[in-house]
């Protein structure tokens, strides 16, 4: 049986996002990912929202306490029965030791962890030519994957934005606390057995492709 339980890693704009959109259709397992429930959280001005704008903003980490519950309630419910791709959480070391402490309790402990490999000077081109939609979520590339209709989505009819953290001195920031922050998360489930990693400097069907070889 194919492993369900998942977690995407690799820098900012690796496409974790992308890939993890499909992966969920193919697997039928619910995307979690922590960066849409906080911008959502941003919009709608909740209490998370007003905590967490002005640090996303910056390019830097949430605070860990801030994460937790989200994570925890949204992995408890009845639809991650199945399984899960976690997209952005854990994003460090003291994060994954909460994520491993959840799963526990949760008896979901057996995961696989898939690590997009691209290089900063890629990722930096790719979030500058990266827009989104406000409203449905759906992402697009001025370069790689524009929509039908410049600046608007193809999907829902709003108007595409730039994300406020996908400005050149935020981008270097957010690869900044990647390479201190999250990178060391690769070792950490290699040491355990359960990284894979994949080049996600490919065309994302190519991608795709790498991943579900690598989930099996
Ligand atoms: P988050 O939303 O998680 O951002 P991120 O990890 O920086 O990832 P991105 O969404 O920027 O990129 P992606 O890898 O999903 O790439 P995508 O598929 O869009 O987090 C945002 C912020 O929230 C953080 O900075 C932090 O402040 C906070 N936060 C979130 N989680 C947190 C946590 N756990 N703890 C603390 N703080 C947290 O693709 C990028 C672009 O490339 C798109 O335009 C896409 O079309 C294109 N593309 C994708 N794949 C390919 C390909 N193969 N070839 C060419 N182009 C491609």
């Amino acid at each position: 049986m194919s492993q369900k339980n998942l977690i995407l890693l690799g820098p900012p704009g690796a496409g974790k996002g992308t890939q993890a959109k499909e992966l969920s259709t193919r697997l039928s397992v619910p995307h979690i990912s922590t960066g849409d429930m906080l911008r959502e959280a941003v919009r709608e001005g909740t209490p998370l929202g007003l905590k967490a704008k002005a640090v996303m903003e910056r390019g830097e980490l949430v605070s860990d306490e801030l994460l937790t519950e989200i994570v925890r309630e949204r992995l408890a419910k009845a639809d991650c029965d199945p399984g899960f791709i976690l997209d952005g959480y854990p994003r460090n070391l003291a994060q994954a030791g909460i994520l491993a402490g959840i799963l526990e309790d949760l008896g979901k402990s057996d995961l696989l962890a898939l690590e997009l490999e691209v290089a900063d000077d890629v990722i930096v081109t790719r979030l500058g030519s990266r827009r989104s939609c406000p409203d449905c979520g759906a992402v697009y590339n001025l370069v790689f994957s524009p929509p039908a209709k410049e600046g608007v989505c193809d999907k829902c009819g709003a108007g595409l934005v730039l994300r406020k953290d996908d400005k050149e001195d935020v981008i270097r920031e957010r690869l900044r606390v990647y390479h201190e922050k999250t990178a060391p998360l690769s070792d950490y489930y290699r040491q355990r057995g359960r990284l894979k990693t994949v080049p996600g400097d490919v065309p994302p069907a190519q991608v795709l492709e790498k991943l579900e070889r690598a989930i099996g």
